[in-house]
């Protein structure tokens, strides 16, 4: 009996030359598993067109509420944005990927895992150290690190092979896409000298073109989680496709950015995640108005090596699990509303309530209810500034 190898399929081009290529060159069964995060495509589409092209089996794995409930809490939760701008849809999605196919592999006994990543781009780690973690007695294979084929001789070989080469594609891009992004490469994008052509967006209009009159939306939290939307209780994956829309009407979500990639290389990236950017913005401001000082200044740090974790594809290590639940205990007062004016391509704001608030009218007022005792403070800074004041007396440094 041949052994098997689990390969994580997409229906493009390369994963479908991939199926062939490996059951030809290593001489196995492959099993293509298609995970459905969220980006709207035909499945059943995808699973026939792995069979069709040789796999002795294609399966499709439905993981959009896993996604949410495992993964996009946890992001808000940590306000996952990499190098300020990209909020790490695609990095996220990867060991959910990388989590599915160990599961399919075990079901079917298979000992090779296998992906259709370059050998330049931050994916092959994600799916690597994810195996690793998950099946480290299972061998990889990378087809597309391996091969050597330009695309033209890739064409080539799909069309030996039977396998549909899709007619020139409508766009120039690259593409990946989830419920909590979308990202754009490739093509005149790979020159950051230039703006970005207006072909190359299609979840956001230009802002330019976005409505007039402002759009405003209330998102409801409960210890951190987004749970309705003006008022509307909705499961995470409904709510998060509401916001792609509205959001994207209102030109909401795009990001243009140079990334350091984990290998080396920088790259032009741009993105587009309207939901993604709306719930950031609000969970962020109801956090400020819910955390005391200390907590929000020590989760910031926390914050950037969560995200780098993820960037780096380390999720199934025991610091990314630690620094969780150092997070899931900020999320408990994390619970109230907060309204975001959505206004030609900006998120902002601009008003949030909470039964945990911590903010007091009777201290913050400069008006008739101050109830704070302004003497107090001049005891505080005396000592606050003592060791200030000590240097400058001994060196006179900045006398
Ligand atoms: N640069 C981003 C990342 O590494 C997005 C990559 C999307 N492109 C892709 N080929 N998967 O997460």
């Amino acid at each position: 009996m041949a052994e098997k190898c689990v390969l994580a399929y997409s229906g493009g081009l390369d994963t479908s030359v991939a199926i062939r290529w490996i059951a030809e060159t290593y001489d196995v069964d492959v099993i293509a598993v298609a995970v459905d995060v969220g980006e709207e495509r035909d499945y059943e589409g995808i699973r026939a067109k792995g069979e069709q092209v040789g796999a002795v089996e294609s399966i499709v794995v439905d993981a959009k509420e896993e996604f949410f409930s495992d993964y996009i809490t946890r992001a808000l939760a940590a306000n996952l944005t990499y190098e300020r701008k990209y909020v790490c849809f695609t990095a996220l999605a990867r060991p959910l990927l990388a989590q599915e196919q160990v599961r399919v592999a075990r079901e079917y006994g298979a000992s090779l895992l296998a992906h259709g990543c370059t050998g330049k781009g931050n994916d092959q780690v994600r799916f690597e150290v994810t195996y690793a973690a998950l099946a480290p007695e299972m061998r990889v294979i990378a087809p597309a690190r391996e091969w050597g084929m330009t695309r033209e001789q890739e064409i080539d070989y799909a069309e030996e092979h039977g396998i549909p080469v899709p007619v020139a594609k409508a766009t120039p891009y690259s593409t990946d896409t989830n419920m909590w992004g979308h990202s754009i490469e490739c093509g005149l994008i790979e020159d950051p000298s230039l703006e970005a052509p207006d072909d190359a967006w299609s979840w956001t209009v230009s802002p330019q073109e976005a409505p007039d009159e402002p759009t405003y939306v209330k998102v409801t939290f409960e210890q951190g989680v987004p749970v309705a939307l003006d008022g509307v209780a909705m499961g995470g994956v409904a709510l998060i496709d509401t916001l792609n829309q509205v959001g994207g009407a209102n030109g909401v979500g795009r990001v243009n950015m140079m990334e350091n990639r984990l290998v080396g290389i920088k790259s032009r990236e741009l993105y587009e995640a309207p939901a993604a950017t709306i719930l950031l913005e609000a969970h962020k401001d109801l956090e400020s108005l819910v955390l005391d000082r200390e907590t929000t200044h020590f989760k910031q740090g926390m914050e950037l090596k969560w995200t780098e974790m993820v960037y780096y594809g380390l999720w199934f290590t025991p610091l990314r699990e630690a620094l969780d639940a150092f997070m899931a205990e900020t999320q408990k007062p994390v619970t109230g509303d907060v309204t975001v004016k959505l206004y030609k391509g900006t998120a902002e704001a601009v008003a949030r309530t909470s039964p945990n608030s911590l903010y007091d009218f009777s201290l913050a007022t400069y008006g008739e209810e101050d109830v704070f005792d302004q003497a107090s403070s001049r005891g505080f800074i005396e000592l606050f500034g003592l060791p200030a004041k000590v240097v400058s007396m001994v060196s006179k440094k900045y006398q």
